[in-house]
C-alpha cells in the first residue's frame, strides 16, 4: 500500500485521469457484459418461441422414432425448429406437412421453407457474423404473407 502523498502526484488533472481510466474500464465491462446478456437473450428467445407452439400430443422426439427425410435441420432441432416456423409463419404443422407423413415432400409450403431456412441461414453466416438475426418473424410477423411494401396511407 502507498499512502496518499500530498503534493507529489495529486493534481485536478491526474484525479481526472483516474477517473477517466475507472469510467473507461466499467464502461468496457457494461459493453461487454450487454454481449453475454444478448446471447443468453438470443438463446432464451429461440428456445420460448419453441415453447410456444409444442407440437400436438406425441410430437417430434417423442415416440415418433427418427426423422426420415431431413435436409437441412439435425433430428435433435426439429423441435425448436418447427415451433420458430410455426410462431414465425402463423401456419400450423399440417400447413406445411401432408396430414400423418412428416417426411413427405409433397407439400409445396414445406419446400418453400426448406429454401427460406438456406436463406436464413445464408444471410446471418454471410452478413451477421453467425448471429441469428433474420429469422422466419423478421419478414413474415406471423403471417404466411409477408408485406412486400408498407401499407397505404
Ligand atoms: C413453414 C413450414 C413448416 C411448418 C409450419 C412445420 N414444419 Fe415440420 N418441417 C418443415 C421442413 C421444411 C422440414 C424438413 C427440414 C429439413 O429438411 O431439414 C420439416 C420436418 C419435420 C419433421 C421431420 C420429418 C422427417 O421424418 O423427416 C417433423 C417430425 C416435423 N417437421 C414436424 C412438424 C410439426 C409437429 C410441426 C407443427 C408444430 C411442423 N413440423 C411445422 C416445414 C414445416
Ligand atoms: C427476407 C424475408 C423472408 C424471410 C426471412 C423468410 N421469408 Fe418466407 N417468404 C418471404 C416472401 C416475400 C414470401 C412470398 C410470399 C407471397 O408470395 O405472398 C415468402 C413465402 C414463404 C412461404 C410460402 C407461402 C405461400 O404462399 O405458399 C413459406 C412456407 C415461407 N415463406 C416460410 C418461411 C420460413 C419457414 C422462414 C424462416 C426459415 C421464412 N419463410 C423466412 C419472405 C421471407
Amino acid at each position: 500500500m502507498t499512502a496518499p502523498r500530498p503534493g507529489a502526484g495529486y493534481s485536478p488533472a491526474n484525479a481526472l485521469t483516474r477517473i477517466y481510466k475507472v469510467v473507461s474500464v466499467q464502461w468496457a465491462t457494461l459493453y461487454l457484459m450487454r454481449k453475454v446478456f444478448l446471447a443468453a437473450f438470443a438463446v432464451c428467445a429461440v428456445s420460448l418461441l419453441a415453447q410456444d407452439a409444442p407440437p400436438p400430443g406425441g410430437g417430434p422426439g417423442r415416440g415418433m422414432g427418427p426423422a426420415k427425410n431431413l435436409k437441412i435441420i439435425k433430428q435433435e432441432e426439429i423441435r425448436s425448429v418447427m415451433g420458430a416456423f410455426v410462431a414465425g409463419t402463423g401456419l400450423k404443422c399440417s400447413g406445411c406437412h401432408v396430414q400423418g407423413d412428416f417426411a413427405s415432400d409433397n407439400k409445396e409450403e414445406k419446400v418453400v421453407a426448406r429454401k427460406m431456412l438456406e436463406m436464413v441461414r445464408s444471410v446471418n453466416t454471410n452478413t451477421f457474423n453467425g448471429d441469428n438475426k433474420v429469422t422466419c418473424y423478421t419478414c413474415h410477423r406471423g403471417d404466411k404473407h409477408p408485406a412486400t411494401a408498407p401499407p397505404a396511407q
